[in-house]
């Protein structure tokens, strides 16, 4: 996994906005989003994904790569002043407060696009039908039915009491979409059995919920300086969130049973090497921030 971190790092590096392709102002805010921070879970996600089913590595690495351009622009408008106000990201001031409004907007708008664009090179490096489904799931995950969607929701319930089935559903979309798509781009990298494609999806939806249950918990228990972003933000701004619903202790125990959960459904998938999947899904729930 450090030898696909670093891979992944490199190729996002090259491929975001290199000198001359785009305006400075732009290309500048672009980098500055995405290069230098991140944990690359959802990137190591399509790349475990496509390591199980023997899947094709090109169109796996533009795959984890788009994931992480459509991760990095939600981050960068989810900051903004007119939704979740935020300063800090990633240890760094958030890309509003250090280039302005516009650009933070365009930049989101700007990765958005080049994520599609990485998904659809031209010359024959990935073959049009993956080309294709690739673009597709990524749209699905990104788009009204999945993230932007879940952010939509989570807006409109500031302050409110919503009920467990409305923050589970929230939470699916505004996050679980994303890592679920993650899994499952990089499944549609190779050609798994029905039993395998499933039994992947169950863990990717197990794994999407349980990694905005962390994260509601990390917002509790973590202090800025360890989470590289404002602790304390979602009691702040009157969020609704799995710890302000079920408590501390209850939404502990429910990523444990979403981590059992995702287990099991790597042992279903009768795929001879889950270990980067397995490894991944530890990490991600017992990581500290
Ligand atoms: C934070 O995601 C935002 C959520 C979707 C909960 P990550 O915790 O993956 O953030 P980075 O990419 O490591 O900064
Ligand atoms: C963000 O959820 C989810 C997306 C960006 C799609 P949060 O608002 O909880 O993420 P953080 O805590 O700011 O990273
Ligand atoms: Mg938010
Ligand atoms: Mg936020
Ligand atoms: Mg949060």
């Amino acid at each position: 996994m450090t030898e696909q971190l670093a891979a992944v790092e490199a190729a996002l590096g090259a491929w975001v906005a290199p000198v001359g392709s785009t305006p400075p102002s732009l290309a500048e805010p672009m980098r500055y989003a995405v290069l230098d921070g991140g944990k690359r879970l959802r990137p190591l996600l399509v790349l475990a994904a496509s390591q199980a089913v023997s899947g094709e590595p090109e169109a796996a690495m533009r795959a984890a790569c788009a994931v992480e351009l459509i991760h990095a622009y939600s981050l960068v408008h989810d900051d903004m002043p007119c939704m979740d106000n935020d300063v800090l990201r990633r240890g760094k001031p958030t890309v509003h407060v250090r280039y302005g409004q516009a650009s933070a907007m365009l930049a989101g708008d700007a990765l958005q696009a080049l994520a599609f664009e990485l998904l659809t090179p031209e010359g024959g490096l990935v073959p049009m039908a993956m080309q294709a489904s690739l673009c597709r799931m990524l749209a699905r995950a990104a788009g009204g039915q999945g993230m932007a969607g879940g952010q939509a929701i989570d807006l409109a319930s500031v302050g409110l009491a919503i009920s467990s089935e409305q923050l589970h559903e929230m939470h699916k979309l505004k996050t679980g979409a994303l890592l679920l798509a993650s899994v499952m781009m990089g499944a549609a990298c190779g050609s798994p059995s029905a039993q395998a494609q499933a039994a992947l999806s169950d863990y990717g939806a197990a794994m999407g919920l349980a990694f905005q249950v962390v994260d509601d918990i990390l917002d509790v228990t973590a202090d800025s300086q360890t989470l590289g972003k404002t602790a304390g933000k979602d009691a702040a701004q009157d969020k609704p969130t799995f710890v302000s619903l079920m408590g501390l202790q209850a939404s502990r125990n429910y990523a444990q049973e979403l981590l059992s959960q995702a287990q099991a459904s790597l042992r279903h998938s009768q795929l001879p090497d889950t270990r980067a999947l397995w490894a991944l899904a530890d990490k991600l729930v017992h990581r500290a921030f």
